[in-house]
């Protein structure tokens, strides 16, 4: 309706000052909504990942140290990623279920100083496998979906059993959700929360984290498409929501993160369960790199797509930016 020649409505009067914009925005991010991804590596193999600015390998040491840091800066979760050397991968993986594994010496010691941080557990084989699949291959090479469930339960009970809060299946086998809470359910593990990555594509912005875990030389040049989402399909996200809510999941992932916001909305409309995004390696370095050229500003950039994951519909964000975001949002 006009008044005369001018408007009644003016939408630009709740967005002249920044004390009404604050009040009528819809959407908040808060640090303890972010997971910091870190990279745990034994001395040797520590240091900066070149395709990561400003991500490093952390040995125990400065891993514990990183967790407190992150902790005092409002950061609520960390997820661990161990790299491997070379000469521990195996073709099934083996590393996988060492008690004394460096996965597990990390957990623990993360555990000990700051017990009242969560730690996610990523559950996959290609940290450890010589060729760099989230499973073991059959006689014909091809990923054997049910000896890996096999595998990856047992993985994912003795995470459980080194005091990991949330295990996270990442290697998109069928079935492997049930698998895992069945013997969680059966040894004791119970209160063990399932974020499944049941909403994975076969991205290529995966490029850089497989750099900083050292899976991608191995992988050559065979992909993950034969387990991991076509990035052209969305129903095909909810079915696999569906299945990993049925099997026992806690919350479900969609990943990679700002290209797949659609995903993110479809779920947390059709589903109405906690929703996590992976803002992944790729997007990451993206933005650092622009951000590197003064082709972007790196702080209002980061904050934008963290925003607007959350908008989508995600009530958790696993980032290598959290702990810059949470820096600049203030505890
Ligand atoms: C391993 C795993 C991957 C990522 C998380 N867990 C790589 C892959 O599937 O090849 C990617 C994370 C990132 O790119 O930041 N299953």
């Amino acid at each position: 309706m006009a008044i005369g020649s001018y408007p009644s409505t003016r939408l630009r009067r709740t967005r002249q000052a920044a004390f009404i914009r604050d009040m009528v925005r819809e959407t908040r991010l808060v640090p303890a909504q972010l997971i910091q991804p870190l990279f745990v590596a034994e001395n040797a193999l520590r240091g900066p990942v070149a395709a990561m600015p400003g991500v490093t390998r952390l040995d125990l040491d400065e891993l514990v140290r990183e967790c407190e840091a992150l902790y005092a800066l409002g950061i609520r979760s960390v997820a661990l990623f161990p790299v491997t050397p070379a000469e521990r991968k195996t073709p099934n993986g083996d590393e996988a279920l060492n008690p004394d594994s460096l996965m597990c010496r990390a957990i623990k010691a993360v555990k000990q100083a700051l017990p009242q941080i969560g730690i996610v557990a990523d559950v996959a084989l290609d940290p450890y496998t010589s060729h760099g699949q989230d499973g073991v291959l059959d006689e014909a090479g091809r990923v054997d979906n049910d000896a890996s469930c096999e595998i990856l339960r047992r993985q994912a009970l003795l995470y459980a059993r080194c005091g990991v809060d949330i295990v996270a299946p990442s290697d998109m086998m069928d079935g492997r959700i049930g698998h895992i809470r069945q013997v969680l359910e059966r040894d004791g593990c119970k209160d063990t929360l399932i974020l499944s990555y049941a909403a994975k594509y076969a991205s290529s912005f995966y490029g850089p984290f497989r750099d900083a875990v050292g899976s991608g030389s191995n992988l050559g040049k065979g992909g993950k498409e034969t387990y991991q989402m076509d990035p052209a399909n969305t129903d095909e996200a909810l079915r696999e929501v569906a299945l990993d809510l049925d099997e026992g999941a806690d919350i479900v992932m969609v990943k990679p993160g700002l290209p797949y916001l659609d995903i993110i909305r479809r779920i947390k409309d059709g589903f109405g369960v906690p929703v996590a995004a992976y803002q992944v390696s790729g997007e990451y370095s993206m933005l650092k790199a622009a951000a590197a050229n003064g082709w972007l500003d790196e702080k209002k950039a980061v904050l934008e797509a963290l925003v607007c994951l959350r908008r989508a519909g995600a009530d958790m964000i696993l980032s290598y930016h959290a702990k810059d975001a949470a820096g600049w949002l203030g505890a």
